[in-house]
């Protein structure tokens, strides 16, 4: 029997580790400076969570009305950050980012629609989910530490510690995100999908291709698991 359990990082120990210098085999691109107030890319969009919330009522039926949905073949948008978001509604119009659903519901909007629902979906929080127990040993061990041997930086060196992500570099919150959308991803840049060639683009396929399947499916299950339940909230374990 294996048991699932829901993972609590503790702040002190985070705080901690993130004093603890970024690994030495980064691959180039490195992770970018401190979070800037917005993405240098955002040019002259800059999200309206109030307008976003009504434009992503469409979105509901499928990642929910707050970005969480029941259905785990939906990704959860909940607490995602605003550059990300937009980022890729971005990519699936322009078919960098090629999936036939999203290209019908992101064609529909304007750049400022992309961000106002990325700024909307910012202001939620995603639901914790659960890590296998039997994974987390070396899940945990990848995402904080990354393996030297392999060359496999820490996810969290730009996922941060919590799995919040880098609102500011447009590097994507994973804490919570269900295990089987983070491991077909993965498994996707292994097998030569990208998603365009710029620099966010090219950093994940270089590193997945380091991992092996067994890796990458204990460092996704560890990924669901992580969240950040604060004082006095009860984590939805199962
Ligand atoms: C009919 C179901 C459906 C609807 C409605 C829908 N989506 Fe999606 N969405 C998907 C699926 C499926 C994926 C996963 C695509 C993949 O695997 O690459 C996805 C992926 C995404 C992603 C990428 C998430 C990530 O973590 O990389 C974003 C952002 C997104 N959708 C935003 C939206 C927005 C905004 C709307 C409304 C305007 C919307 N979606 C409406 C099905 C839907
Ligand atoms: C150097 C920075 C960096 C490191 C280290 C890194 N990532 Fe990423 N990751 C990114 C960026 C940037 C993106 C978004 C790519 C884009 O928008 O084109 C991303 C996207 C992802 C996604 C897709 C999220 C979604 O919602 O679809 C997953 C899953 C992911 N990374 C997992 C990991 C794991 C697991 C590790 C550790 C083994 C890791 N990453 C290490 C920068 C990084």
């Amino acid at each position: 029997m294996s048991f699932r359990r829901a993972l609590v990082p503790s702040l002190l120990a985070l705080t901690a580790l993130a004093a603890v210098p970024a690994l030495a085999q980064e691959p180039a691109p490195t992770p970018a400076e401190p979070a800037a107030a917005a993405p240098a890319s955002a040019g002259p969009h800059f999200g309206d969570a109030k307008a976003g919330e009504a434009k992503a009522a469409v979105c509901g039926a499928c990642h929910g009305m707050d970005g969480n949905p029941a259905d785990k073949q939906y990704p959860k948008l909940a607490g995602q950050n605003e550059a990300y978001i937009a980022r890729q509604l971005e990519l699936f119009k322009t078919q960098k980012r090629q999936n036939p659903i999203m290209l019908g519901f992101a064609s529909a909007l304007s750049a400022q629609d992309m961000h106002d629902v990325g700024a909307f979906f910012a202001t939620t929080s995603a639901l914790p989910g659960v890590a296998d127990d039997a994974l987390v040993a070396r899940g945990q061990a990848l995402y904080r530490g990354g393996d030297a041997q392999l060359g496999v930086p820490a996810c969290m060196a730009c996922h941060g510690p919590d799995g919040r992500g880098m609102a500011g570099a447009g590097f994507p919150q994973l804490a919570g995100q269900w295990t089987d959308y983070v491991a077909t991803k993965m498994k996707d840049w292994k097998a030569g999908t990208s998603w365009g060639d710029d620099a966010n683009a090219k950093i994940m396929p270089a590193i997945v291709a380091k991992l092996s399947e067994a890796d990458i499916n204990a460092v996704a299950s560890y990924v669901e698991g992580l969240h950040t339940a604060g004082a006095g909230t009860t984590a939805a374990a199962k």
